[in-house]
């Protein structure tokens, strides 16, 4: 089994993707499936992007197993108010800022349930909890 984490800072676009990258090359380095490595890397760097630019910063992990890998996303808030029109392709709140660093076509939620297996999400005031697991042998036995 392997665990990482990964603290997320907001506002810092410089920053910004580098635990997805650290957990594309951990993917990279074990043999990953191409495949099942993009659906990964997709959602981890769109959540992170997300905690980056909508929240006031969080932390991610990462665990493998034989079975799966599971990525969580938590932030300290403040939360998203109606999930379900936040994962309406093309909504978005971010900010000119956001924009012009080419975040915002208010895409990254629905991209994320397309590239996992399960994806969780609880939000309130306090922070947004996104949880998104992945199968080894999935649907489509790629590793198989
Ligand atoms: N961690 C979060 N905290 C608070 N609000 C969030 C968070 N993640 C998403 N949201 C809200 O959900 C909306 C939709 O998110 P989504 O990722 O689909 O689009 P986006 O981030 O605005 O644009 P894109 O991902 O295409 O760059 C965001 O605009 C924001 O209002
Ligand atoms: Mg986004």
């Amino acid at each position: 089994m392997v665990t990482k984490e990964y603290q997320i800072i907001a506002k810092n676009y410089d920053l910004a993707g580098r635990a997805s990258s650290d957990i594309k090359r951990t993917l990279k380095n074990q043999g990953t499936p191409l495949t099942l490595m993009k659906r990964v890397c997709a959602a981890s760097y769109e959540a992170e992007i997300n905690v980056v630019i909508h929240s006031v910063g969080g932390y991610a992990t990462y665990e493998e197993t034989e079975e799966h890998i599971i990525l969580e996303f938590h932030d300290d808030g403040p939360g998203i108010p109606d999930i379900h029109l936040a994962m309406t392709e093309g909504y978005s709140t971010a900010t000119e800022i956001d924009h012009m660093n080419g975040f915002g076509a208010g895409m990254g939620l629905s991209n994320i349930k397309k590239s996992a297996d399960v994806m969780e999400i609880n939000s309130d005031h306090l922070g947004t909890h996104l949880r998104l697991t992945f199968y080894k042998r999935g649907r489509n036995h790629e590793s198989l």
